[in-house]
């Protein structure tokens, strides 16, 4: 699929991702578990936050499962090849972004829905390319069911910020967002990760 079509982000990966991702699958794999785990966790803690909101509870909460079920299912293939579950450098990407949330509130609720609506529209770019170029054929199925998973995601946050903001708000603060993620990703990191 190309990243062009994926709503949200303003920029594709850069085109030396996919090659250096193919290069390193393993640390790719292990990366990927901990972004399962982190998805959970970032759902679990803005369910916290806002423990009277019933519908960001409830859509949450699904949320929350399924990351789960995905670190599972990428932990046994972890297993598989041998590959011990180890801690790894985080890219600064999650930090940087955090860093854009506004501290007070409403804001920083909307900003929380849409930095977790893009990082899974990047995860949904990035596991798509995998999908499409991974030559293990077992792999690149395991992919493009996480990519489906991923899509969703992002249009359950996006949803989220429109049930508490106007359109025209959500809209224009995404697109401040997005830029942000985009400049993010422009700046190579040292090692290759899921958001390097
Ligand atoms: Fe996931
Ligand atoms: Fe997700």
């Amino acid at each position: 699929m190309a990243a062009a079509t994926i709503r949200f982000l303003q920029a594709p990966s850069r085109s030396d991702w996919i090659d250096q991702a193919l290069a390193n699958l393993d640390v790719i794999l292990l990366d990927h578990s901990h972004c399962e785990r982190k998805a959970a966790g970032v759902a679990i803690s803005l369910m916290s936050r806002y423990p009277a909101n019933e519908l960001l509870v409830r859509e949450l909460t699904a949320i929350a499962q399924e990351e789960l079920e995905h670190f599972a299912q990428v932990n046994r293939v972890l297993a598989d090849r041998g590959v011990a579950l180890e801690g790894l450098s985080p890219p600064p990407y999650g930090k940087l972004l955090s860093a854009a949330v506004r501290k007070g509130e409403p804001d920083r609720l909307l900003d929380s829905l849409l930095v977790a609506a893009l990082i899974e529209a990047r995860s949904h770019e990035r596991l798509g390319l995998l999908a499409d170029h991974c030559p293990d054929a077992q792999l690149a199925k395991l992919y493009r069911g996480l990519m489906a998973s991923e899509a969703r995601h992002y249009g359950a946050y996006w949803l989220l910020a429109t049930a508490e903001f106007s359109r025209e708000v959500v809209q224009g603060r995404l697109e401040e967002l997005a830029a942000i993620e985009a400049a993010i990703l422009a700046e190579p990191y040292g090692e290759v990760r899921i958001h390097s």
